[in-house]
């Protein structure tokens, strides 16, 4: 007997069926990416959307490995520094597209007091005399092997990766569970979402650290790409790159980037700050527009990047009170990228949205001391574009 559906209805459900399939990405999959030298397997996972745009991450540090936008004609290219292989990332990376925790940044001297205990990190930077405590220590988050899942939404490929860092890794107390989840969506936006657990009080400031070059990384330094920072304060290091405490305005030094200015600029500039930085390796205190806050806004903007040869703009936005600019100037011309170029100092930039440089031994900064019960969360998004 053939069943009587009448048409209206028939073309509802197709309607239904045809949307919510044309909406719904597919969630990636995991594909080998290699073993780590102590044979765990590494997998990767490639999210793509409807323009063209393409991100490889890693479950090796959470790690993005290649990026790929379009230019101004529509031409993509990999605009994020990194290896080809997982075993030059174990044999040594300067944290290239890793996500950096326990503790992002410096911690002065590698020891800080909470709650009446001194806890002491090992000194993985730094000066005979001044060192300190750098990105999570020997082994921090971007050295570690998370666990991950493909994920989809309307419009979006995500993957989350989860990692359980124990009580005592690295010299830091509790065991704390992390979340990071990437989505790529048809807006061409780059999304990082953290969600943080503890079960002792303990520092927490992760970060993403893609170097970027916006005409393609193994092209040559990032000196003319124009940037925009709304931090009309930055947090002044010494000599041994520890912030003295200081809010100083930027406003009359090669610091200041509330006018678009390109990264060549000022850069050689004979300034303090850009001497003990050997170049800009600062953090940049953000302006939060008070209506965002009023009305709650989950992400404020943070930075714009314009590469004027190609037409790339890269616009980030986040949650977080703080940003560090690198500029790539530990690079040497000894590490090879992806494409088979070498990559020279300046050769990429890190915009590194975070909490300020050792707040665990700075009161006066926003804290950043995650306690039981509570769950943080933080979002940063990278939005990609032309002009
Ligand atoms: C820091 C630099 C450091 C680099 C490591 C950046 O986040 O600000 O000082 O050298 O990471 O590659």
């Amino acid at each position: 007997m053939k069943a009587n559906i009448p048409p209206s209805l028939f073309s509802a459900v197709l309607y239904l069926a045809t949307t919510t399939f044309a909406f719904c990405a597919e969630p990636p999959s995991a594909k080998p990416f290699g073993k780590t030298k102590e044979g765990a397997v590494v997998e990767v996972f490639t999210l793509v959307n409807k323009q063209g745009v393409k991100l490889r991450a890693m479950t090796y540090g959470a790690t993005v490995l290649s990026l790929e936008t379009p230019d101004r004609d529509g031409k993509n290219a990999d605009i994020v520094l990194g290896y080809k292989t997982l075993g030059l990332y174990e044999k040594s990376s300067p944290y290239f597209g890793a996500i950096v925790g326990r503790y992002g940044n410096r911690i002065a001297g590698g020891k800080f007091a909470l709650e009446g205990k001194e806890y002491n990190l090992a000194q993985n930077n730094g000066a005979p005399g001044s060192k300190c405590s750098l990105h999570g220590g020997l082994r921090g988050f971007d050295k570690v092997v998370w666990k991950a899942e493909g994920l989809a939404q309307d419009g979006a490929q995500g993957v989350r990766f989860s990692y359980l860092s124990k009580d005592g890794e690295e010299g830091y107390p509790g065991n704390l569970e992390v979340k990071v989840t990437y989505w790529l969506n048809d807006q061409n936006e780059w999304r990082v979402d953290y969600e943080m657990a503890t079960d002792k009080a303990t520092p927490v400031n992760l970060t993403q650290h893609s170097y970027f070059n916006l005409k393609g990384e193994g092209r040559g330094d990032i000196l003319g790409h124009e940037l925009m920072l709304p931090a009309d304060k930055f947090t002044p290091v010494n000599a041994a790159m520890i912030p003295t405490g200081e809010l100083r305005p930027v406003a009359g030094t090669p610091l200041d980037f509330t006018q678009p200015k390109t990264i060549g600029a000022r850069i050689q500039t004979d300034d303090e700050q850009l001497r003990f930085g050997g170049g800009y390796d600062h953090n940049f205190v953000l302006k939060r527009p008070l209506l965002a806050c009023l009305l709650g806004r989950r992400t404020y903007p943070a930075a714009t990047v314009y590469e004027p040869l190609t037409g790339r703009v890269l616009n980030i936005l986040t949650r977080e009170p703080g940003i560090q600019f690198y500029t790539g100037n530990f690079l040497d011309g000894t590490l090879t990228g992806k494409a088979g170029a070498s990559y020279p100092k300046r050769s990429g930039f890190c915009l590194e949205t975070q909490h300020y440089p050792d707040s665990p031994n700075q009161p006066a900064f926003p804290s950043t001391i995650l306690k039981p019960g509570k769950v943080l969360k933080s979002t940063t998004v990278f939005q990609f574009s032309v002009k």
